[in-house]
């Protein structure tokens, strides 16, 4: 758990990228830094070699004037010199604690590699054959050796160079400098990026433990509450972390999600107790009229008008199942619709010829203004229900006398049916629950209707991709207005 946890893998990344970024900069500063040293160490004895070569030449030109009695045309070669061998020592002897060459151990030999002159405590030693050979030819040669200072070996970085005189060697001057400080200063750096590396990761892995423990704090609260929430403990909510980022945006979408499932819940289980209650009232009628039969012997006459009771009943308690089995097909989404063609003027007029007969039973007439032609594509046995419900209410809620218009009009892209009564109307306050499951407006009047009609209405509509609303007909009555895609997804919702 704690190896996969969010906050474990964070740190280790954390601490395994700053430790890769931390190493290979310090690879890079070491190198550069010991490169950049070794360079300048070379450069500089490479100038005292260049300074050493032009004072002892200064030497010797002072002196050759001498020997030569002032004559400038006489010439010696320094090669094999007895004289040079004299200046040269002389020269050591007295520049040989300059400041400039302080640090630096200086040994001039001869063109032989044999030793003339030395800084003070050097063995005097030949010229070793490896450097010799280079030099000879006339090149330069850096090398890093052990020399004895003081009886004590050291390492040194030596520098070898060769002195022409008419292109033949004259002497040779060999300056070193100790390579200690240089190592120290190198030891140093390594000793100090080996220690604060894993330093640095460990610092940076406990920040990183820290401050992921401050930012998941409010997550793992959320789990504490999250498993308390149950189907029967809906009303628990996640408290805001109060931290404006991404963990109190899912804490607000998770608190959304559970008010959906909540009213969702809720919704389901007042269905369940809507359709027991609908239910008892006619299976209790039944169950009394059955009671009451059996009492004792009745004549055929009064079994007969006992069972044709019961049937009214039972055809009743019919209706409402199949009414919902409707309702929950257009919930599941399994309804399929068998969409086609529709001439909307023909389907109305057929509709109002069907229920003609109780219209003129209420005394109620029903006026339909057609449109010119609208054709949409729809389920036709479902829309024809759809205006059936809508008609049968209009009728139903309508007192004698009174008059039912359909207008049939095309809006844009959708087709509008208008149902307009001048029947009892209803409170405007009612107006946004009459499309809810059994709600009827005045529960005692309607003994004739179950609260479905409505809502059946509004699921065939919605699965066309259309709507239903309602408002009220002023002076008095109802509007229904129907309306619908021309051309309909048929999507059934989804
Ligand atoms: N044309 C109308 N005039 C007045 N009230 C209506 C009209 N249509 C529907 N209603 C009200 O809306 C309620 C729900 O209608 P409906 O779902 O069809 O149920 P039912 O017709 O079975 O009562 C009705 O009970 C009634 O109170
Ligand atoms: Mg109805």
């Amino acid at each position: 758990m704690l190896l996969q946890s969010i906050r474990f893998k964070i740190v280790l990344w954390h601490m395994f990228i700053l430790s890769l970024a931390l190493f290979v900069f310090g690879m890079v500063l070491y190198h550069n830094l010991s490169l950049k040293i070794s360079n300048d160490t070379d450069d500089i004895l490479r100038s005292r070699a260049k300074g050493i070569e032009q004072s002892i030449n200064t030497y010797w030109e002072a002196e050759r004037m001498n020997i030569a009695d002032g004559d400038s045309k006489v010439h010696f070669t320094k090669e094999d010199n007895i004289n040079f061998i004299k200046i040269a020592k002389r020269w050591v002897g007295e520049k040989i604690n300059d400041p400039d060459l302080i640090n630096i151990i200086v040994r001039i030999f001869d063109a032989h590699g044999s030793p003339i002159a030395s800084s003070r405590n050097i063995p005097m030693e030949h010229l070793n054959s490896h450097i010799f050979y280079d030099v000879k030819k006339g090149a330069d040669h850096f090398e890093n050796a052990y020399i004895y200072v003081n009886e004590k070996s050291s390492l040194f970085r030596i520098f070898t160079t060769p002195v022409m005189e008419y292109k033949r060697l004259s002497y040779v001057v060999q300056v070193a400098s100790p390579l200690v400080q240089l190592h120290t200063v190198l030891r140093n750096l390594r000793f100090s990026l080996l220690f604060l590396l894993p330093l640095t990761a460990v610092l940076t892995g406990l920040s990183g433990i820290f401050l992921v423990q401050l930012t998941l704090r409010p997550v793992n609260q959320m789990i504490e509450t999250i498993h308390q929430i149950t189907a029967e403990n809906l009303k628990l909510r996640l408290t805001m972390p109060g931290t404006k980022d991404e963990i109190e945006s899912l804490a607000k979408t998770f608190n959304e999600m559970i008010t959906r499932l909540d009213e969702s819940f809720t919704s389901q289980r007042q269905f369940m107790e809507d359709i027991s209650h609908e239910l008892k009232t006619p299976l209790s009628v039944l169950k009394g009229e059955l009671e009451v039969t059996l009492k004792r012997i009745r004549s055929p006459q009064e079994y007969e008008s006992a069972l044709h009771s019961n049937l009214e009943e039972v055809n009743r308690l019919a209706g409402i199942v199949e009414n919902l089995l409707t309702l929950a097909r257009f919930d599941a989404k399994t309804t399929t619709l068998q969409a086609a063609p529709l001439d909307l003027n023909l389907l109305i007029k057929d509709v109002v010829e069907a229920i003609q007969v109780l219209a003129i039973q209420k005394e109620v007439t029903i006026q339909f203004n057609r449109a010119h032609t609208l054709d949409i594509i729809a389920d036709k046995n479902q829309i024809k229900r759809l205006i059936l419900n809508i008609l049968d209410n209009a009728i139903k809620y309508t007192p004698s006398g009174g008059k039912i218009s359909i207008d049939l009009s095309q809006q844009k892209d959708s087709a509008n049916i208008d149902i307009v009564d001048t029947g009892i109307g209803m409170p405007e306050s009612e107006l946004p629950y009459i499309f809810d499951r059994f709600y009827r407006v005045d529960k005692s009047r309607s003994s004739i209707g179950f609260g479905l009609g409505l809502s059946i209405s509004q699921s065939i509509a919605m699965a066309h991709g259309g709507k239903i609303s309602a408002r009220a007909n002023l002076p008095k009555g109802t509007v229904f207005t129907i309306s619908l895609p021309i051309k309909s997804k048929t999507t059934n919702g989804s």
